[in-house]
């Protein structure tokens, strides 16, 4: 069951997946694979790409065991050149790219006194030039695609509203907001069949916090300065994300989105009750609401 309401279309085209051709960064597992899985079963050829190689090949070998078409390519989004490569291997593999999701994410739990300038630079490079480098390379080709392209980030609720101790998650998440709704004003100057949306989950039952954890160990040596109290705040997280929504169900929530026009997808629209009380202290006194977020 989807929470997202079945109100009328917001764009003025509908999205006919069969057929089309959709990248996904991040696709080793949770929301990455949810939407991988969700696409093909809406009859799309999907390139799942990620850092992890292992994993990626399983998660494209578990939908071809299911009768699916899909490929699994290494990519480390942060390097601008395997970004390249990797729409290379979709284009020699199906010959076009229709959807692009940069869903690629990584998260440093810490305040900010504690922040390194490596978790500053890790972070952004993964959740947000990773995305940057996606439309850089994918926009000239899913521009191409016939009867409407589409890239899709994930940014997070976290885009909108900055909690505590997450402070370059948000920071990245704010931006590929900003990336996406430039993308998609642009999109609409052109009037042509393509759109751009971003993504912005609440609570998801993934392992982000544990692949993080290990993601950035294999690529910086080391983790955080932020140290056990980083570690401890991860598990934390990790734990209140295990009762999140299914990933499955973001991907299906997703897929819904795109053939609706929309350009915000939203997994758990009640949260957007904080971003209302936000923008009303803003409009009233100036002051920074703190709700639930401390
Ligand atoms: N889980 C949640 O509650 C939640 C909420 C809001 C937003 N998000 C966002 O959703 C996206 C997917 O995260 P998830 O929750 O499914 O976690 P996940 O860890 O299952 O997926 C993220 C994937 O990105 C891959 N990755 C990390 N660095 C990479 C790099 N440099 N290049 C390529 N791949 C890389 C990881 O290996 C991992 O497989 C992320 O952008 C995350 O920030 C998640």
């Amino acid at each position: 069951m989807s929470t997202q309401s079945a109100s009328a279309p917001s764009g003025d085209l509908s999205f006919e997946p069969n057929g089309k051709v959709a990248v996904v960064t991040g696709a080793a597992g949770g929301i990455g694979l949810g939407m991988a899985r969700a696409f093909t079963s809406a009859g799309m050829s999907v390139v799942l790409s990620d850092l992890d190689a292992d994993r990626v090949e399983a998660a494209a070998a578990s939908l071809r065991d299911e009768g699916h078409d899909a490929i699994g390519v290494a990519t480390d989004v942060t390097k601008f050149d395997e970004v390249q490569s990797l729409a290379d291997a979709a284009m020699d593999t199906y010959g076009k790219v229709d959807v692009l999701c940069n869903n690629a994410g990584a998260a440093v739990f810490a305040k900010l006194y504690n922040v390194t300038m490596d978790d500053w630079q890790w972070t952004l490079d993964v959740c947000l030039m990773g995305p940057i480098h996606g439309v850089k390379v994918f926009q000239p080709l899913v521009q191409q695609s016939q009867g409407g392209g589409h890239i899709n980030t994930t940014s997070s609720v976290s885009g909108l509203i900055a909690g505590a101790a997450s402070g370059p998650y948000n920071v990245a998440k704010s931006g590929v907001i900003a990336l996406m709704a430039t993308l998609e004003r642009e999109f609409r100057i052109q009037k042509g069949p393509h759109r751009a949306s971003v993504l912005c989950p609440g609570p998801i039952n993934t392992e982000i916090s544990r692949n993080s954890v290990r993601n950035r160990k294999a690529v910086k040596g080391e983790v955080s300065e932020g140290g056990e109290a980083s570690k401890k705040l991860g598990d934390k997280i990790g734990n209140f994300l295990a009762n999140g929504m299914d990933p499955d169900e973001v991907g299906h929530i997703v897929l819904n989105g795109m053939m609706e026009g929309k350009f915000w997808i939203f997994t758990h629209p009640k949260l957007l009750k904080l971003y209302r009380e936000q923008n009303e202290m803003m409009d009233e006194n100036g002051m920074l609401s703190m709700g639930k977020l401390t």
